[in-house]
Order: structure tokens, then sequence, then C-alpha cells
């Protein structure tokens, strides 16, 4: 008899992993623009009031924790079916290669696409470990905006900000048209302009908005 599976089959088909990997990137991006658009409230000069409250209330409000449930879940299956990608890759290819891949049909940001998650995900462990472990688990108490305040005048820790930043960048121009590529929303030459237009205004606005808030906290210390 066979035996039962939890999850439909073509969830493991390569198409099946791909969708997961396109829909929950598309997820992620609209959590970074909430997320961004709250971590603006740092920079409104009112000693952190704002912030605190903004962070007060995502941390209690029931539905929000249940969206975070899903955020964590979206991270996860975003990451492991990455992995899944890349250990596939590197098994079909043991020798890796003679030359270098670079072909004149590939932007630079899909052939670094796996340095950028890489990165990315480097900088989410340490990111959580320092504001999400240190609060919700370990009880900081700091409030969130003098944690975040310690931690950017730190310059070492807002250079690694600013780094990853560019690295996220990289991660969504290619990442934006490639999700909605791979969910057959790109139906012709006049939606993948706007598209690459759309996905190239997301890869320059997000990452900015993020790297500007270390950059902001480091110049006041001068
Ligand atoms: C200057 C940039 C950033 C600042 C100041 C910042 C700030 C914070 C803070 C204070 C928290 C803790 C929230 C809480 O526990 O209530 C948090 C959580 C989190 N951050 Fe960031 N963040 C930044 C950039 C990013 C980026 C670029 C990503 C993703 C690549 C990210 C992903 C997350 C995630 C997944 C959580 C945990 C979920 C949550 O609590 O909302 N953050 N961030």
């Amino acid at each position: 008899m066979k035996a039962a599976t939890t999850t439909p089959s073509w969830l493991h088909t390569s198409v099946g992993r791909k969708v997961i990997m396109a829909a929950t990137g598309l997820f992620l991006i609209t959590f970074l623009i909430v997320h961004l658009a709250g971590n603006l409230l740092l920079l409104r000069g009112d000693g952190g009031a704002a912030f605190n409250a903004y962070a007060e209330f995502m941390s209690t409000n029931p539905a929000i924790r249940i969206l975070e449930i899903a955020l964590f879940a979206g991270f996860i299956l975003h990451i492991y079916q990455g992995l899944y990608f890349i250990l596939r890759e590197r098994k079909s290819r043991p020798q890796g290669y003679a030359l270098n891949a670079a072909n004149a049909n590939s932007s630079i940001f899909s052939r670094t696409m796996r340095l950028s998650a890489v990165v990315v995900l480097v900088f989410l462990v340490v990111h959580l470990r320092h504001f999400f472990v240190e609060h919700r688990v370990l009880g900081s108490p700091l409030t969130m905006y003098e944690s975040c305040k310690a931690a950017f005048e730190n310059p070492y820790y807002s250079a690694f900000y600013v780094v990853s930043m560019v690295l996220l960048a990289f991660h969504l121009a290619h990442g934006f048209y490639s999700g909605l590529q791979t969910l057959g929303l790109i139906m012709n030459s006049r939606i993948e302009r706007i598209v690459k237009w759309i996905g190239a205004g997301l890869a320059f606005a997000i990452p900015l908005g993020f790297a500007i808030i270390p950059m902001y906290f480091l110049l006041k210390t001068f």
C-alpha cells in the first residue's frame, strides 16, 4: 500500500518548488515594505516615542502575532527551497565551472543571486539575534529605540547593515521580476517593461530606506 503523504506531490517537483519560492519571495517583499515604513519612525527625532509605541503594538497585537508566524514560515520555506536548488545544482556539477558562467544574456543581479542570498541570510540571523531574541526572548531592559540607537552608533555594526543592504538590493533587483515570471504574471512585453521598472524602484528604494537608518544614528555621533 502507498504511504500517505502530507503535502501534494506537485509541491516536490521543480516547478512546485519554484512557485513556493516565488510566492514566499513576493510575500517577503511586502513584509519589507511594511517593516521599512515602521522603522522609518526611528528618524522622527522624537526620542523614539513613536517608534517605541509602534514596536509595542507590533509585539502585543494578536493579529500581528499570527501574521508573524506566517512571516517566519515564509522565510523558512523561501530559504529551504533556495538551499534545495543550490545543493541540487552543486550535485549535478561536482567539478564546478571550468569557466566563469557569466553570459551576455544574464544580468549581474541574476548571476550573484546565491551570493546575495547568503549575505541576506547572515544579515537576518545577526539581525534577529540582536533585536528579536534580545527583546522577545531575553527580555532586554532597553526600549526598542535605545537598542537601535546603541547598535547603530557602533560604526562596524552600521557598516555591516549598509553592506548587507547593497546585497539586498541585488537580491531584490532579480527576485521581484523572477518571482512574477515564475508565477506566469508577465504576459506581454508591456507588462514586462512595467514589472522591470517597479522591480528596479523597489530594489533601489527599500534597501536605501533601511540603510539610511544606521547612517542617521552614526552621523549623529560626530
Ligand atoms: C535599519 C534596518 C532595520 C531595522 C532598524 C530593523 C529593526 C527591527 C526591530 C527593532 C525588530 C524587532 C521587532 C520586535 O521584536 O518587535 C526587527 C525584527 C525583524 N526584522 Fe528588522 N530591521 C531592519 C531591517 C530588516 C531587514 C532588511 C530585514 C529582512 C531582510 C528584516 C527582517 C526582520 C524580521 C524577519 C524580524 C522579526 C519579525 C518581527 O518581529 O517583525 N529587518 N527589525
